[in-house]
């Protein structure tokens, strides 16, 4: 007999557990299925973020950076340290204590919202007069069913053709968080956000790091000028970042490390021998296990679920979110579909702008960005104004001894409305919010150029260049 439930959300990441809790607000008797196992085989909810990913990432950028604060910027406040030295046992137990820390906050929200969760993997059996008829496989075999489904079952990191992930050393973004000693040389595959966030946390500690990135322009989704000034800045760091390759055998030669023949941006052939190969080149939407045949589910050529603007899949009552359907790959972006589900299910008008969705590579200095760059203004034929404002003209950024980097505003010629904001510089990820706030309200340049920001504040940048785009402003 199925246990019988008005919502059951498969995938229990950013995008699962918040449309649960979401559908459980709204009064549903909502149940959560993921399969997630944390180090001891116990339920580990959270998904790719919490458990591999935003987090653990996260927890690692900040014990290399404070390493690196440590050994190079300290002496700069007079502090001096002797014999600076990194435990990497203890850094990487630091990071899982965080983890399970916000594995065991998203078991204590489900008991709170009154989510009833199945620790297993999910699978479509068929569709009956109970709704879809839904197999969780754990440690026990449990059959459950709902009108409503919610696929939430995220991506999986894509391997290079020839060179399987063994974690060891060739290393998904999974063995890139568990390295358990500095490697001496690390090779890279890819300069995007997992390549330069891995490769910022594990060069920070001493490893030589260099990334093999196939496209010629670097940051291409990114503003060209923010790209550029990022690009200057990590190199200046030590990241050797060589574009335009193509990467051709890659050996995985056990105790002897990993070497990869490549042809460089001349067509010269090249080899790179490295004790650790991080394959960072997108990843792919996840349906094993699914059994979306079982209901006729629909996917498309690349694996991902088919979806319409509001997450509605080809079948009634069955809708798909986060990394498992199209659209950025973002922790944020699976929550808010999360949320706008729960409340369509409930008949509300459940709402993504897709257009203000923010973007943060944790780098140091971080990059961030909102809206539309400048080169994809050009290429639409609009017409705008661009304001740009350095942190080195920022009393605070040198206070913290933090001065690199740039603000940068797009606003419409005619309207003023701002287009999009892109930083590189000290907490980014922070600044960025007010833009999108902005944005969202559909504030004009001189909106934000006219709204009080505290002194000394890194804030004080955006507003000047908010002020720039009418080339007024105060301190640059
Ligand atoms: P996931 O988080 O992948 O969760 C899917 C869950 O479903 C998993 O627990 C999986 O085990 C489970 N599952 C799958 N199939 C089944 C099944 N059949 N039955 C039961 N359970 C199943 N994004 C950001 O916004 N900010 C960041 O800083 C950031 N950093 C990242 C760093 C790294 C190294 C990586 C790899 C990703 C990062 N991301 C970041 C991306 C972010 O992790 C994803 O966009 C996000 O996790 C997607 O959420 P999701 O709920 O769609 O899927
Ligand atoms: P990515 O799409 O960001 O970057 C992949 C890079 O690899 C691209 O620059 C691409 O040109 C390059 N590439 C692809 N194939 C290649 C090949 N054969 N040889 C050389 N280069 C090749 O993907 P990444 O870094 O794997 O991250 C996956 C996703 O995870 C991101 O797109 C993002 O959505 C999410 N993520 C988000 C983070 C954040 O928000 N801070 C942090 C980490 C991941």
């Amino acid at each position: 007999m199925a246990k019988n439930f008005d919502v059951i959300v498969i995938g229990g990441g950013p995008g699962g557990y918040i449309a649960a809790i979401r559908a459980a607000q709204l009064g549903f008797n909502t149940a959560c299925v993921d399969e997630w196992k944390g180090p001891k085989g116990g339920p580990a909810p959270g998904g790719t973020c919490t458990n591999v990913g935003c987090i653990p990432s996260k927890a690692l950028l900040q014990s290399s950076e404070n390493f690196e604060e440590a050994g190079k910027h300290f002496g700069d406040h007079g502090i001096q340290i002797g014999g600076l030295s990194i435990d990497v046992a203890r850094m990487l137990g630091r990071k899982d204590t965080v983890v399970k820390q916000n594995n065991d906050g998203i078991l204590y929200l489900f008991k709170k919202n009154k989510v009833s969760f199945f620790h297993g993997r999910g699978s479509f059996v068929k569709a009956g007069a109970e709704g879809y008829e839904i197999k969780v496989a754990g440690a026990a075999e449990e059959t459950l069913s709902a009108r409503q489904v919610i696929v939430a079952t995220g991506s999986n990191a894509r391997a290079l053709p020839g060179a399987p992930f063994d974690e060891a050393n060739i290393l998904s973004n999974d063995g890139a968080l568990r390295i358990p000693q500095v490697p001496r040389t690390l090779g890279v595959i890819g300069s995007g956000v997992i390549g330069l966030e891995m490769g910022s946390v594990w060069r920070r500690l001493g490893a030589d790091v260099t990334i093999l990135e196939g496209l010629p322009t670097f940051l291409g989704a990114v503003d060209e000028q923010i790209a550029k000034e990022a690009h200057k800045l990590f190199t200046k760091q030590g990241l050797k970042i060589e574009l335009g390759v193509k990467v051709g055998e890659v050996k995985n030669n056990g105790a002897q490390g990993v070497s990869i023949a490549y042809t460089g941006a001349k067509g010269e052939a090249l080899n790179l021998q490295v004790d650790k190969l991080i394959v960072s080149i997108g990843r792919v939407p996840n349906t094993i296990g699914l059994n979306p045949e079982a209901v006729g589910l629909k996917l498309d050529e690349r694996g991902a679920i088919v979806v319409d603007d509001e997450c509605r899949t080809n079948l009634p009552g069955v809708w798909a979110i986060g990394d498992v359907v199209r659209g950025p790959m973002l922790a944020h972006k699976a929550e808010e579909e999360g949320v706008a589900v729960a409340e369509r299910i409930a008949g509300q008008h459940g709402h993504v702008n897709f257009n203000t969705i923010p973007w943060v590579i944790y780098t140091s200095p971080e990059i961030a960005w909102v809206g539309q760059t400048e080169q994809q203004l050009k290429a639409a034929g609009r017409k705008y104004r661009a304001g740009t404002f350095p942190f080195m003209a920022n009393g605070r950024a040198r206070a913290l001894g933090d001065t690199s980097g740039m603000v940068k505003f797009l606003a419409d010629e005619a309207t003023d409305e701002i287009l999009g904001v892109h930083m590189v510089g000290p907490m980014a990820s922070e600044l960025i919010s007010e833009a999108v706030v902005a944005m969202e309200f559909k504030a004009s340049s001189e909106d934000i150029a006219r709204i009080c920001h505290a002194h000394p504040s890194l804030s004080e940048a955006t507003k000047e260049a908010a002020l720039a785009v009418d080339k007024r402003t105060l301190n640059f």
